[in-house]
């Protein structure tokens, strides 16, 4: 044999370096074994049932790309550790030359096919509803749940908590390898901190769907609720909301007025929780600008801490994942039927059984326990009514299962709902003055929060009922409850 007649060929020579030490033929081995597996889950999981499911996925993702880029890395190491030998072990198992160089680029080659059908397959795994949702099923259980019951729940989650493109995706898979590590090694926030300071703007996600300036004007509101008593009376508000938007003429009016792109609000909390809003710099849509800010803070030097241009999220930051507190959501409930009200104290009684300390495992018994034996008290109820109880357990249950979390630390009232009275007031309480003199509209607060009523209330909703039980003006709108 000579030297340009090789018995080996590119394959052979690729083989041959392989062997060449043991580094080099781990790498190999892990690098074979990845593929392989890779392949194997692909088709798994393509093939869907408890395939598709979210293990597969994580192994996908996760652990085989891992174990095939370790091995990647050993295969050069080893060689480049014994590159003195490299030669003369080559000489031993053969006296044909090697081509390097060719060798690399198949080696290559294979590469790229198996991490790009892996890979391709793995980031689109990544992307959806099942990955986020379910794969850290513990940790995110509670935003899925409130998800499948919002609006949005055909909007996958990267929609919102993605930006767009490669970089987006690159810098939310950083953020979620970190919360890998914070949930394997179990020590990641409970509850999780909001609001989330590194949300993506919403310019690049909800207005891909919603267009800021759409004139949405004023909407009728009513909301039923019942209260506390014996006959667990009801009462309705009524309530016509000025969201307003641009309107035809370019004149940017009502709620909607901040998310015109020319109207500005920049502002700087006084807290993490953002609930402090000391400072704030308006720019109207006609160019002039004002610093507002509360009594005893000058406008200038501006306060420490992060600068925040408002947006969508400093209102409606519970679009996916509304959690509901105990009086509203048994207000739905009592609303659409599904609970009755013939049982005396009804709503008292399931508040007190909604907020007693229970476990995900004893709620559902506990709960039931506690409302039998409320009932069972002074001389019980008749069959019927009991019959009635019985149906209306398992709604209040369903309503703490929903709301409440406690291995994540996540009880009633965890996550306020800033598009209500709590969000609003932040800013429009009456007391933040411009230098002008002027100051952003809104109710003088009373100690426990409640607005004193004055004639601001009417420029961000026109209240037509407010605690009354049978309200005149449902009639006139042929609306009777
Ligand atoms: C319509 C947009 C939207 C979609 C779709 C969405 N989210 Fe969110 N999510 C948000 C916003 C906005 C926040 C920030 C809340 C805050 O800062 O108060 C958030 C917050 C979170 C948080 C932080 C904890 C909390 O409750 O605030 C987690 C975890 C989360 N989302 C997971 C998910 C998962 C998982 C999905 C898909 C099943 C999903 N999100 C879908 C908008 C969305
Ligand atoms: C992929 C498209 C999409 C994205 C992204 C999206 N939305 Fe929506 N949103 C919708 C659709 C569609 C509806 C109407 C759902 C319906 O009424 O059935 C909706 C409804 C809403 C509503 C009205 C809810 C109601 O109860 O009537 C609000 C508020 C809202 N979105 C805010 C947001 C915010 C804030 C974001 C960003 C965090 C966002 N959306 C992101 C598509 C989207
Ligand atoms: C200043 C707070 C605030 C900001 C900022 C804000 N909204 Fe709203 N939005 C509201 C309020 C309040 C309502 C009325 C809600 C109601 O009827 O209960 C509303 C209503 C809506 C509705 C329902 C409209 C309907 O048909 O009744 C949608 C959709 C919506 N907003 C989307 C958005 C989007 C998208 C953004 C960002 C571009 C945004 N909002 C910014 C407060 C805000
Ligand atoms: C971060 C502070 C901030 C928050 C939070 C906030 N606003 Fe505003 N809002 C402003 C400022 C500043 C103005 C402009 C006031 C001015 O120039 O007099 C304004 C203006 C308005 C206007 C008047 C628009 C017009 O036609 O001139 C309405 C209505 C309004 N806000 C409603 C709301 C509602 C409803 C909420 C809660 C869902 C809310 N705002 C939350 C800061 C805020
Ligand atoms: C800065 C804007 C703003 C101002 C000022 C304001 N509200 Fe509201 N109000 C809201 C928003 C937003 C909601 C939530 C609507 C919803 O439930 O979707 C609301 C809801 C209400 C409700 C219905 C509550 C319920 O759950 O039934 C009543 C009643 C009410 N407001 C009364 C008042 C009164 C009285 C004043 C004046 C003293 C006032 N509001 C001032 C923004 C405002």
């Amino acid at each position: 044999m000579t030297a340009s007649n090789p018995p080996f060929g590119t394959i052979g020579r690729i083989h041959r370096l392989l062997r060449s030490n043991w580094i080099t033929s781990l790498g190999a081995a892990l690098m074979t074994l990845a593929a392989l597996a890779g392949v194997t889950l692909v088709i798994m999981h393509q093939m869907g049932g408890v395939w598709a499911g979210p293990y597969v996925g994580l192994a996908l993702t996760l652990v085989v790309p891992a174990v095939f880029l370790l091995g990647m890395v050993l295969v050069p190491a080893g060689l480049l550790l014994f590159r003195r030998h490299l030669h003369e072990r080559l000489a031993a198992m053969t006296d044909r030359p090697l081509y390097m160089a060719r060798a690399v680029v198949v080696l290559t080659a294979i590469n790229f096919a198996a991490v790009g059908t892996v890979g391709y397959s793995g980031v689109h795994y990544m992307s959806s509803v099942q990955f986020c949702g379910k794969a850290c099923h513990n940790v995110m259980g509670p935003e899925y749940a409130t998800y499948l019951r919002s609006p949005h729940q055909r909007v996958e989650c990267v929609a919102c908590h993605v930006a767009p493109g490669a970089q987006g995706f690159i810098a939310a898979k950083l953020n979620g390898t970190k919360q890998l590590i914070g949930t394997v090694l179990d020590n990641y926030s409970r509850p999780i901190p909001t609001p989330v300071h590194n949300l993506v703007p919403a310019n690049v996600t909800c207005e891909q769907c919603h267009w800021p300036e759409k004139y949405l004007g004023t909407k009728l509101k009513v909301k039923p609720h019942f209260r506390t008593d014996e006959k667990v009376s009801g009462y309705t508000n009524v309530l016509l909301m000025r969201t307003g938007g641009t309107r035809p003429d370019g004149a940017s009016v009502g709620i909607h007025w901040h998310v015109h792109p020319e109207a500005v609000v920049e502002y700087v909390a006084a807290d993490e929780k953002r609930t402090q809003i000391p400072w704030m710099r308006v720019k109207h849509p006609d160019g002039d600008e004002e610093i507002f800010t509360t009594p005893g803070v000058p406008a200038e030097p501006r306060p420490e801490g992060e600068l925040r241009r408002m947006d969508c999220n400093d209102c409606h930051n519970r679009s996916a994942h509304a959690f509901e507190l105990p009086g509203d959501a048994l207000d739905v409930a009592f609303t659409n039927g599904l609970l009755p009200r013939d049982l005396p104290f009804l709503k008292q009684r399931a508040l007190d059984a909604l907020q007693s300390d229970w476990t995900r495992e004893n709620a559902t018994e506990g709960i039931r326990k506690n409302l039998q034996e409320a009932y069972a008290k002074d001389g019980g109820i008749d069959e019927l009514r009991r019959q009635k109880l019985e149906l209306a357990i398992p709604q209040i249950t369903d309503i703490w299962m929903r709301n409440v979390w406690p291995e994540r630390k996540l009880g009633w009232n965890a996550y306020p709902d800033l598009a209500t009275h709590v969000g609003c007031f932040r800013c429009h309480d009456g007391q933040h003055t411009s230098a002008k003199g002027r100051t952003v509209f809104g109710p003088k607060l009373m100690s426990d929060g409640a607005p004193i009523r004055d004639g601001s209330c009417d420029k961000c909703h026109v209240v037509l009922s407010e605690n009354e039980e049978d309200p005149a003006i449902l009639d006139a709108f042929g609306l009777k409850r």
